[in-house]
């Protein structure tokens, strides 16, 4: 069936108004994999993933998640199941310190629970314990530790970005999506948290799902790359293969001008 693809987009699409945004897409995300997602501005990429998210609801097709439907489900249910998407540090946090970012994220850890900490002060107590220690390893994981007591809104762009995916590690993810991880983000940085998404996946068996206008990033990251246009998936393969390929060079540089 889902053979050992952690992600099935089946026959998706979605309208705005007159608009097709997503038209009978169809593709898959192999478990282990850091796959890539191109295509020109307007291609529908943004609107595959909100619907994959959850933060949409396709008109058609269904969502499959490790083998499970999981169509229309909200962001929250998709993320108790594993899977994320990397959001901005939120401005509420940017008076806390990187570590305590990280802290923030385990949905649900006992200590928020009020039953808990009135009756089991001492489960609280490891639980809260376990937080920071998971945390304390996500620093220094992603090398942050010289500013892990930072307030995030005085991190570097970069550092944030990084933190911004160390929140993704904080819980068991089965799959990671990003969305222009790297706009904005210079070449040192960029190869850092290029290198980051790496290791986190050779070396944590992390899986990706990466939208990227930057096409060295995505050679250097992803393989496969699944190309949109116009709201279809138009081709997959490896970077090479892509970059080879006479009716992609088209859609980027012949009916539309704007590469993405
Ligand atoms: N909420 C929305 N309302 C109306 N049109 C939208 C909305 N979101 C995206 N679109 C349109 O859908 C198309 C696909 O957009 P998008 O998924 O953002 O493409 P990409 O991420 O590939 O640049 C575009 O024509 C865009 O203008
Ligand atoms: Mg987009």
């Amino acid at each position: 069936m889902s053979g050992n693809s952690i992600i099935e987009v089946k026959n998706i699409s979605k309208h705005f108004g007159g608009l097709s945004a997503v038209n009978n897409c169809s593709l898959k995300v192999e478990s282990g994999s850091i796959t890539g997602l191109i295509g020109p501005n307007g291609a529908g990429k943004t609107t595959l993933f909100n619907i994959v998210a959850g933060t949409l609801k396709p008109d058609n097709g269904q969502i499959i998640f490790d083998g499970e439907d999981v169509t229309g489900l909200a962001p929250h249910k998709l993320f108790k199941k594993g899977l994320l998407r990397t959001f901005q540090i939120a401005h509420e946090f940017s008076n806390m310190s990187a570590l305590e970012n990280l802290m923030v994220v385990p949905d649900k850890q006992l200590g928020e629970n009020l039953f808990n900490n009135w009756l089991r002060p001492s489960l609280v107590t490891r639980s809260n314990l376990e937080v920071l220690q998971k945390a304390n390893e996500v620093i220094d994981f992603l090398k942050l530790g010289h500013v892990k007591n930072e307030l995030a809104g005085n991190l570097s762009g970069g550092q944030k970005k990084l933190l911004e995916l160390g929140r993704t590690m904080m819980v068991d993810a089965k799959l990671v999506l990003l969305d222009e991880v790297a706009a904005g983000v210079n070449r040192t940085l960029l190869n850092d948290l290029a290198a980051n998404i790496e290791r986190m996946n050779k070396e944590l068996g992390y899986t990706f799902f990466v939208i990227e206008h930057d096409m060295d990033l995505i050679a250097r990251l992803c393989d496969p790359v699944i190309v949109m246009a116009s709201g279809e998936v138009m081709a997959e393969g490896g970077m090479e293969e892509i970059r080879n390929n006479p009716k992609i060079i088209e859609a980027y540089f012949g009916s539309s001008p704007k590469v993405a």
